[in-house]
């Protein structure tokens, strides 16, 4: 019970990283429909993500943090720690929608070099995200998570898990609801 929202946002960090292996897959495929709706969702997954921890998580460690003394981690460590993680949720916000404007007026079907050159530099700019994001995760996964099971208290988690359940539920309406659970 007490791991609910660490254990929530570690498998939304699985299902985030399944609509990336997607788009991967469409790009590669020079699909550019395809790869323009897995790069719309993966955009709009992300964004959800982002803002639950930055609404729910990231205050409800440090408010806790700073209301009592904790050795691992103190406050501002784990200040320093948030400041880096925002820090990667700009650059992937600021890369991906630059990404998915490139892509939307792109012709369909390529049949241009120019368009050709377009692609690979979207496949590129996925692939560091997919690098920066693979190591933001495991940063997240093994610290500020996991800060949030050992200091809050179960019904401190419990209204966590309730307010990150929400914001990630909150999906824009051009999606099915299959597509936003699963990335399908
Ligand atoms: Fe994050
Ligand atoms: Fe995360």
């Amino acid at each position: 019970m007490a791991s609910l929202a660490r254990q929530r946002l570690s498998d939304d960090h699985r299902t985030v990283n399944q609509v990336l292996k997607q788009l991967l897959a469409a790009l590669h495929n020079k699909d550019v429909t395809a790869s323009y709706s897995k790069l719309d969702l993966l955009w709009a997954r992300l964004a959800v993500h982002i803002r639950a921890e930055h609404l729910h998580l990231f205050p409800a460690v440090l408010n806790r943090l700073s209301e009592s003394t904790h050795e691992t981690p103190d406050l501002s460590e784990a200040k320093s720690v948030v400041e880096n993680l925002r820090a990667d949720h700009d650059f992937f916000m600021v890369k991906l929608a630059r990404a998915v404007n490139i892509l939307r007026e792109l012709p369909k079907p390529i049949d241009s070099q120019e368009g050709k050159a377009t692609l690979d530099s979207i496949l590129d700019v996925v692939l560091e995200v997919e690098k920066q994001l693979e190591n933001h995760n495991r940063i997240e996964e093994s610290q500020i998570y996991q800060w949030a099971s050992m200091i809050l208290t179960e019904p401190e988690q419990l209204e966590l898990t309730t307010r990150i359940n929400a914001e990630l539920e909150n999906r824009p309406s051009r999606f099915s609801a299959e597509a936003w659970a699963n990335g399908l």
